[in-house]
């Protein structure tokens, strides 16, 4: 499986930025689930507390290249009265750049409390911890609701599993991909940059039956 995982990366992924961390726990955040999308201003660093994994990871953590994460938000044309939800933050740097660049507010969820600590410190270093907010928590336990952007660079069988509850989200709601489709869900747009490919999405008003 883990070779499987790998593999799947190393086609996506050039080797050189490959850095996988250790995924060994699971830990779930309810007090977060319920918290509004609306963030507090802060003017010191997050206090947040992490707590010890207890599952691990469905994803290893390999970070999306600079120039791709630009191009992820230039095709979903994030701004500021969006809100941006990475699914697998890893060290923050999609959402902490949708707030530097556009202004837009944004929700990292990751499994791994060490993503989270990084993604804190990374929001601190880049003055946008007034837009930004990092939770330790399972994707897919994560309410998705308030999001109008999602970016994900996941897995295959990752973007599958989520594919219907995000078609349950509002239309209009973009999302973005790094690397990975969404099976039969056609992309409506499909780039490449510096070797990688970018898909998009918007979810529609009614959902075709194949992909209920
Ligand atoms: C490939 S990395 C992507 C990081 C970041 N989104 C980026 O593009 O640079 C995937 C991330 O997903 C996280 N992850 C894996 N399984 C998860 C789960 N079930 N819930 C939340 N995060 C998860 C990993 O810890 C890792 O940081």
């Amino acid at each position: 499986m883990f070779q499987k995982v790998l593999l799947l990366f190393i086609t996506g992924v050039s080797v050189t930025t490959l850095g996988i961390a250790g995924c060994t726990a699971q830990q779930q955040d309810s007090a977060a689930e319920v918290q509004p999308p609306v963030l507090t201003a802060q003017t010191e660093a997050p206090t947040t507390t992490t707590q010890p994994q207890e599952r691990p990871g469905d994803v290893p953590y390999v970070p999306t290249p600079q120039p791709v994460v630009d191009a992820m938000l230039q095709v979903a044309k994030v701004g500021k009265n969006d809100v941006l939800y990475d699914l697998g933050s890893g060290d923050g740097r999609i959402v902490v750049t949708a707030a530097q660049k556009y202004g837009t507010r944004g929700v990292g969820i990751d499994i791994n409390p060490e993503r989270i600590q990084e993604a804190n410190a990374n929001a601190q270093k880049a003055g946008v911890t007034d837009r930004v907010e990092f939770r330790q928590q399972d994707l897919f336990k994560t309410d998705l609701s308030q999001a109008t952007v999602i970016t994900l660079y996941l897995l295959p069988e990752v973007n599958l599993r989520l594919r219907p509850e995000i078609l349950k989200l509002k239309p209009g709601t973009r999302i973005v991909s790094h690397a990975f489709d969404m099976g039969d869900w056609k992309p409506q747009q499909t780039l490449q940059v510096d070797g990688k490919t970018i898909y998009y999405w918007v979810v529609p008003k009614e959902v075709p039956a194949n992909l209920r």
